[in-house]
């Protein structure tokens, strides 16, 4: 008989590492890999490119519903494609980053972006034998069944370091004040949705303040193989 397909659910906010450590994770597996963040950023990019009105919840909602995504699930290379055009790179674009908590903090959206996840997991741990995602609602709403979740968390000082050292090249006194700024608050405009910085019951926390890159890969590896073992 086939093995069940294995699901290893991460959460965290931005700046903890999750995304980077989630697809070396995947990597090292041999699991497929989804960016649920990448989802939303591509909504967004969809409805800024469509002109919708970003002040109008149900214009975007049914964004949400039409939106003809493509995700590739390779942890090395993952692709987003938006009506057949890739906009990987463009969803990373700093105006993106700005808008798109309006976008994911609509609750139709979510719901339609929740269940489109869950298809993708599904579909991507039989493909594959198992599925790493990550986002901010995985271990709770999306996969609460998953057999591992994992909420990845880091120090705000350790975060603030990490994404000035991303955006700016730099983690110097002035690049980690330009950061602040879009990562508290971003941050919080995207806990009024999920909470996402408190473990729920049965996840597993790990802190990355004082772990390097290779440590906190190492860190969850250990979480995941003892799951496996169990
Ligand atoms: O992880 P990220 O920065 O790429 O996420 C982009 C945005 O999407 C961020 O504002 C949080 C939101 N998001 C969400 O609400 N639920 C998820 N499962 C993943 C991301």
């Amino acid at each position: 008989s086939q093995p069940t397909p294995f699901v290893i659910a991460v959460d965290g906010p931005s700046g903890s590492g999750k995304s980077s450590v989630s697809r070396a994770v995947a990597g090292t597996v041999g699991a497929g890999y989804l960016d649920t963040g990448a989802m939303y950023r591509a909504l967004t990019w969809w409805c800024l490119h469509d002109e919708v009105d970003l002040q109008d919840p149900e214009a975007i909602s049914a964004a949400a519903w039409s939106l003809p995504l493509e995700i590739g699930d390779d942890p090395r290379a993952p692709t987003v494609h938006v009506g057949g055009r890739d906009v990987g790179e463009e969803i990373r674009s700093s105006g993106i980053s700005s808008q798109v908590s309006r976008v994911a903090t609509v609750p139709a959206v979510r719901t339609e972006m929740q269940r489109r996840q869950r298809a993708l997991i599904e579909d991507i741990a039989a493909r594959r034998g198992a599925c790493v995602a990550e986002g901010r609602d995985i271990t709770t709403v999306v996969a609460p069944e998953a057999p591992v979740r994992i909420l990845l968390t880091a120090s705000e000082e350790a975060r603030l370091r990490r994404r000035s050292l991303e955006v700016h090249g730099a983690s110097d006194e002035a690049a980690i004040a330009a950061t602040r700024d879009q990562v508290v608050r971003r941050d919080r405009d995207d806990s009024t949705v999920s909470q996402f910085t408190v473990a729920a019951d049965g996840v597993v926390v790990v802190d990355t303040s004082d772990l390097d890159f290779d440590g906190s890969v190492e860190a969850v590896l250990t979480v995941v193989r003892a799951a496996r073992a169990g």
